[in-house]
């Protein structure tokens, strides 16, 4: 507005607000972004506006007009001030998609000749092992990651202080009473969680994260990742224990791969055993990284605990069952000859474009 504007010397009459109102709205109207939109707020409402000499200039006036002249100038202030924050709000959300539309990536593009990543080495493996087993009629299930002591230990026939819980070194979370909640240690605690929810017949998988205090080397890492299989049904045997690790070593790794069993010690099956699988440097016929054996030792496995199964109040006359569990990332290890276990977490380029 410039300085001899309506208002200049005949402060607050009304007509003369008006257009100076009218004026302010106009040019309001037509500022185009936020940065002239705040220039102009000056110009219009601050300290060397018109409205402010005008409401200065009212000093001037005879107290009965000063009144109604300071009414008018009040309102034309918050008409010019309500228009300017609209016209704000209008600007900075147009400026806000336009710099996002600006920015954005188009993730889907397709770069001929160049990949824009690819799942993990570890996703990929889960999502294989998941697809082996359904293509075996199984279903897949998840848990939570942070779990109470009597889904990973109690429910599995760990009782407190049962030696074996030495076999996993905890990760204790501060919640509820001392060493009640923690980050699971295996991926067992998931079977606990499907027969609490659900009846027999169970054909079931369950991948995921578990967690051990461990110093990471070459074979350890403190986050890891297992599948733990689940089948309870009636008359099932060792033999169909053996027999599904059997198809599933062959589904997985191919033609000519077989599994075999070893006794072993697992609190939650009787009896129980480690499963190994055809060596996959040699195929079975001996070298350095399978000890000469001709096998890799892969999980444990076992037929499930009576104590397990009336932890959930399933019938052990009634229904039989058995389960497995391993190391995804041991498996894709073994798979692609991967001699440290920690190259899966470091995101090194080239280690990750291999796969
Ligand atoms: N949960 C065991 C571990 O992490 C592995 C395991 C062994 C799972 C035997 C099973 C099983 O389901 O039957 O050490």
């Amino acid at each position: 507005m410039n300085g001899g504007g309506p208002g200049e010397d005949r402060e607050g009459r009304s007509s003369d607000v008006d257009a100076l109102v009218g004026e302010a709205l106009a040019r309001v109207a037509e500022a185009d972004t936020s940065e002239k939109l705040r220039e102009l707020a000056t110009e219009l409402t601050g300290k060397r506006s018109p409205l402010s000499r005008a409401k200065a200039g009212l000093a001037a006036l005879e107290a009965g007009e000063r009144r109604a002249a300071g009414m008018a100038l009040n309102a034309a202030r918050q008409a010019v001030e309500a228009a300017l924050e609209s016209r704000r709000l209008e600007l900075v959300a147009a400026e806000r998609t336009a710099l996002l539309e600006a920015e954005r990536l188009d993730l889907s593009e397709v770069v001929p000749g160049r990949r824009r990543g690819h799942l993990h080495l570890v996703t990929q493996a889960r999502d294989r092992l998941e697809d082996t087993f359904i293509g075996m009629g199984y279903t897949v299930a998840e848990g939570p990651e942070a779990e109470s002591d009597w889904y990973n230990f109690e429910a599995l026939n760990f009782p407190a202080g049962h030696p074996a819980r030495e076999m996993y070194d905890t990760f204790y979370l501060e919640l509820g009473p001392p060493e009640s909640t923690l980050l699971r240690t295996h991926t067992s605690p998931v079977q606990i969680r499907i027969m609490e929810s659900s009846e027999p017949p169970i054909y079931s998988v369950m991948p995921g994260r578990c967690y051990r205090i461990d110093t990471p080397d070459a074979s350890h890492l403190p986050v890891f990742h297992q599948i733990e299989g689940l089948v309870v049904d009636r008359g099932i045997t060792f033999g169909a224990l053996a027999g599904t690790l059997d198809a599933f070593t062959e589904a997985y790794f191919g033609q000519g791969f077989r599994s075999r069993l070893r006794p072993s010690y697992f609190p939650f099956t009787e009896p129980s055993a480690e499963f190994d699988i055809t060596c996959v440097f040699c195929k079975g016929e001996g070298c350095r990284t399978c000890g000469r054996t001709g096998w890799l030792e892969l999980g444990g496995c076992g037929m499930v605990h009576p104590n397990v199964f009336a932890a959930v109040g399933y019938d052990p006359e009634v229904w039989s069952g058995f389960a497995f569990g391993f190391g995804i990332d041991r498996l894709v290890m073994m798979r692609h000859g991967i001699d440290d276990i920690r190259e899966l977490i470091t995101n090194d380029v080239r280690f990750l474009e291999q796969f």
